[in-house]
């Protein structure tokens, strides 16, 4: 496997990614770990993140001694080239000028990282390659035993390499995307220069994990807090192959889910999948609690809080129950674990089934860990789950909880889901003809938020005076920004008429046009 050290870069997730897009298993891991765990990981090849940080101003920011020790291809990217050139005797200049965008380079002699692999099949532009360039300071001088592998006008040393020790470098991001031939760069490093075999796919991936579940678990009882999401259902349904009935899940309906969904949980895993699945209807409970309760954070707090106690109340009755399985997945842990990343300040307390306490004195089994997102959802779907549940959006753990402003209540819930629905429904059904693809497909999340304010309308000869909902569509990658969907005036329009005519209640639909920043996708 190959071990990518990270230097606090925003994007070595996606080196990672590039990674098993070949199909070769890697690992992140911080800069900062020591050489004895290098060398028990025993990597393959070894990749340098990038970084905010400069050559100049972080002397600690260095890669442990191992990596230059451990005999194995080791690739730089961008910091990790500088890092490299400083650490193995070259030099890197200060520059407070930030290179920042598209680039075309030029490749250097002969090097098998670059071997054939090029944009332009014109002979003047022979060699040369688009790439996404990121960067203050610059390397000015070749450590020894390297050669010159890539250069531009303003940044000379773009990319270099010492052959013989297989160690290579880049100013720019072969992990991005706009990087064209970034991911042939990198299956060119990993599989040809380190010899990685390309083996890692779903099937295979399957078995080794059902093998790990039940060594892990010899005969034991587990239990899993399912809520109908596409983490907890894939680890539902992954554990639930390697030891069937020894897994009990726990489907806590808090009475804010969206419409139909307890039902189909339950359908899908108990009825489907045979799993043994209790579920608890807690909806009254939870409505009593947030009775009177208007305050964003208080709702987010009460709801979590209520959700550990009705699970905790279930669980403490499986007396066998010696494991709590969670859907932890790859970026979880890599957030929450990350040794470089700045405290985020507190936009929002968020909540899932994920976040259950300690206290219930129960091992943890967590066999999602290793995965990214778009791989969690190939699982799901190889081991036989609906691709309409594992491709759906992203739903809080607090529900309608935050969707309805204010206070919630069970009419408001129930007015709430029938809107949303609909709107999902024309969203799947409107394919846009540029792609071929639906609106759903085509937008990140989407969903109908509830405004507890009534204004007049007329219906027939009738004056109205009911509620509005607000529609919102988002397009994002990484959900820490966000772009309002421009979604087909039609489509709204279809969506408006239908809610406001089957939907008795609700009398106005808005489209909502903000951008996350400044505001967020959820209303609260
Ligand atoms: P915001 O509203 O902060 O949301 O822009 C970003 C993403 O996070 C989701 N979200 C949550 N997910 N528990 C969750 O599991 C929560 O408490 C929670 N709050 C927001 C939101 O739906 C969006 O995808």
């Amino acid at each position: 496997k190959v071990l990518i050290l990270d230097f606090g870069s925003q994007v070595t997730q996606l080196i990672a990614r590039r990674v098993r897009e070949a199909a070769v298993f890697c690992e992140i891991h911080p800069n900062d770990v020591s050489d004895e765990f290098i060398r028990s990981f025993a990597p393959k090849a070894i990749i340098l993140s990038g970084s905010h940080a400069s050559t100049y101003e972080d002397h600690e920011l260095r890669a442990p001694q191992a990596v230059w020790e451990a005999g194995v291809p080791v690739l730089g990217i961008c910091y990790g080239m500088q890092t490299m050139a400083v650490q193995l005797g070259g030099k890197v200049e200060w520059s407070d000028h930030r290179e920042f965008g598209y680039a075309e380079v030029r490749a250097h002699g002969h090097t098998q990282l670059l071997d054939g692999i090029q944009d332009f099949e014109t002979p003047e532009k022979h060699g040369m390659l688009k790439v996404w360039m990121s960067h203050g300071d610059k390397v000015t001088a070749l450590p020894p035993g390297f050669k010159l592998m890539a250069s531009t006008p303003s940044c000379p040393i773009a990319g270099m390499a010492d052959e013989a020790r297989k160690l290579y470098a880049f100013q720019f991001h072969p992990e991005v995307t706009h990087t064209l031939q970034g991911a042939a760069i990198i299956t060119r490093f990993v599989r040809t220069i380190a010899g990685c075999q390309g083996d890692w796919q779903m099937g295979s991936y399957i078995d080794e994990a059902v093998a790990k579940i039940r060594e892990q678990v010899g005969d034991e009882e587990v239990i899993l807090g399912l809520s109908g999401g596409v983490d907890s259902s894939v680890a539902a349904a992954l554990i639930h192959r390697a030891i069937g009935d020894q897994l009990t899940c726990v489907f806590v309906d808090h009475g804010l889910l969206r419409l139909n969904e307890g039902d189909m949980v339950m359908d899908m895993f108990a009825g489907k999948l045979h799993a043994k699945v209790i579920r608890v209807d807690a909806s009254g409970q939870f409505m009593g609690k947030l009775a009177g309760v208007t305050d964003p954070e208080r709702k987010r707090k009460i709801i979590g809080a209520e959700f550990v106690e009705v699970f905790q109340a279930e669980a403490s009755k499986l007396k066998n129950a010696k494991w709590l399985a969670q859907g932890t997945i790859y970026p979880d842990v890599v957030e929450s674990g990350g040794t470089k990343t700045k405290k985020a300040t507190t936009i929002k307390s968020h909540h899932n089934v994920g976040g259950l306490p300690e206290t219930l004195g129960l091992k943890l089994l967590e066999p999602l860990r290793e995965l990214f997102k778009d791989e969690v959802r190939a699982l799901g779907v190889a081991l036989g789950l609906p691709a309409d549940m594992v491709y759906r959006h992203p739903f809080p753990g607090p529900g309608l909880g935050v969707r309805i402003l204010g206070e919630v209540k069970k009419d408001f819930a129930d007015l709430l889901r029938r809107a949303d629905a609909i709107f999902i429904e024309e969203l799947r059904n409107t394919i846009d003809p540029a792609t071929g693809k639906s609106w759903y497909a085509l937008t990140s999340q989407a969903f109908a938020v509830f405004l507890p304010v009534k204004s007049v309308g007329v219906m027939g000869d009738g004056r109205t005076y009911d509620y509005v909902v607000a529609l919102r569509a988002v397009q994002t990658s990484d959900f820490m920004t966000a772009d309002w969907a421009e979604l087909p005036y039609a489509l709204l329009k279809r969506t408006s008429g239908r809610i406001i005519n089957e939907v008795r209640g609700i009398n106005r639909v808005t489209y909502d046009v903000s951008s996350k920043p400044p505001a967020t996708i959820e209303w609260e």
